[in-house]
């Protein structure tokens, strides 16, 4: 059977998006049928829309989402009808040297769906992320489900599929923050703060939020920031350091992707601290450092992606911790938007008025 559903597609580079009638097949081996009920807008969906990820158009955008499980192939074991399940883009294979070695988080081999949702006209269309999520039902790899708590609202648990879990990652596990260290991050939006709020679980002492935008500052200190820098008019390197006594945090997030962000969370960390760079530069993007202060600062300069997340072992976690009060996923749903109103929500990412908005179905 195929289902006949409404999704959101980009057609060509930089046109806006339009709502088309999609084309769902039946799950096969090992692939699974989500009835989709939120998915958050996020900015790899505009760089899809924009030509900037590859050139196979038409796309079907979203991949920030949770749903319910309506259908699954043969031979899937993991999941089954009617779990609620957030959905991933590292349904891990098992099989690759990173998952062979024990860090499957890494893995290079992930999972898609085989079959492909296609157009009334049976083009077959590129899902965003390989998963395509602003449509009424998606078809993924059943690994690419991930089942949680049911009682957890599914606009707030479904961010954790994309852009909160990365930043929650860059603390809890690319950063491993711990108890009593100082955490800076440059950049607060939606991934800044997932930063901010897993640098405050971690149990951080001091969370220093840089941004160029006071109300992004002010979001901040919703999520944990125990000081606030607006970098507009302050030199943020010399004001990390005045905060950490004069050395500089032990842990910067840079949540931007830009090669001054990244200079400054370079000199804004104490010796032998950590940098880790979570914003996704631009290819054209350059860093030049002087060798001799990568050597000299010594510490770890790493890069983070998807928040080294591991799906199935983070995401009912956090989802838990969510549920206990720990942890305010709430506070990155903006604003809960309809289907026909992806390309506002485009609008509002651009100008930064949002954190995410969710569209729900
Ligand atoms: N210095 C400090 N903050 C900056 C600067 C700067 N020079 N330039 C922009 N910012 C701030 C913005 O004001 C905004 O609050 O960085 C934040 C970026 O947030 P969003 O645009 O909401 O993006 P977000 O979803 O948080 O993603 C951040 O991570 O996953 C990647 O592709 C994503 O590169 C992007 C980054
Ligand atoms: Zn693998
Ligand atoms: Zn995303």
């Amino acid at each position: 059977m195929v289902h006949e559903v409404r999704g959101v597609v980009a057609k060509g580079k930089g046109l806006p998006v339009e709502l088309e009638t999609v084309r769902v097949p039946d799950p096969g081996p090992g692939e699974a049928l989500v009835t989709v009920q939120a998915c958050g807008v996020c900015h790899t969906d505009v760089l899809y829309r924009d030509g900037g990820i590859n050139d196979d158009f038409p796309f079907l955008l979203g991949h920030e989402a949770a749903g319910v499980v309506e259908a699954v192939g043969d031979g899937v074991t993991d999941v089954e009808l009617d779990d609620f399940v957030i959905l991933n883009w590292r349904a891990v294979c098992g099989d690759c040297r990173a998952c062979r070695r024990g860090r499957p988080w890494y893995c290079f081999a992930t999972h898609n769906a085989a079959q492909k949702m296609t157009l009334a006209d049976g083009t077959a269309l590129s899902p965003a992320l390989g998963i395509g999520a602003f449509v009424e039902k998606t078809l993924v790899a059943a690994g690419q489900c991930t089942k949680v708590d049911p009682e957890a609202d599914a606009a707030a648990a479904g961010l954790l599929g994309c852009g909160v879990m990365a930043g929650l990652g860059a603390a809890l596990n690319t950063a491993a923050v711990t108890r009593g260290d100082s955490v800076a991050v440059i950049g607060c939006g939606g991934v800044g703060d997932a930063a901010i709020a897993g640098a405050r679980l971690a149990g951080a002492a001091k969370i220093i939020a840089v941004d160029i935008d006071d109300r992004k500052l002010d979001w901040a200190r919703r999520f944990g920031a125990t000081d606030t820098v607006n970098s507009r008019g302050t030199n943020p390197v010399a004001a990390i350091r005045e905060l950490t006594g004069g050395n500089g945090a032990d842990v910067v997030i840079e949540a931007v992707g830009r090669p001054d962000t990244y200079e400054q969370a370079f000199y804004a960390r104490d010796l032998a601290g950590t940098v880790v760079l979570v914003g996704v530069p631009t290819p054209d993007m350059r860093v030049d450092l002087p060798m001799l202060d990568v050597f000299g600062r010594g510490g770890a300069l790493k890069s983070s992606w998807y928040g080294d997340c591991l799906p199935s072992r983070d995401f009912p976690m956090l989802v838990d911790l969510y549920r206990q009060g720990r942890l305010d996923l709430d506070g990155f749903v903006s604003e809960r938007i309809a289907l026909d109103q992806v390309e506002e929500a485009f609008e509002k990412m651009h100008k930064g008025e949002v954190l995410r908005s969710v569209v729900l179905l």
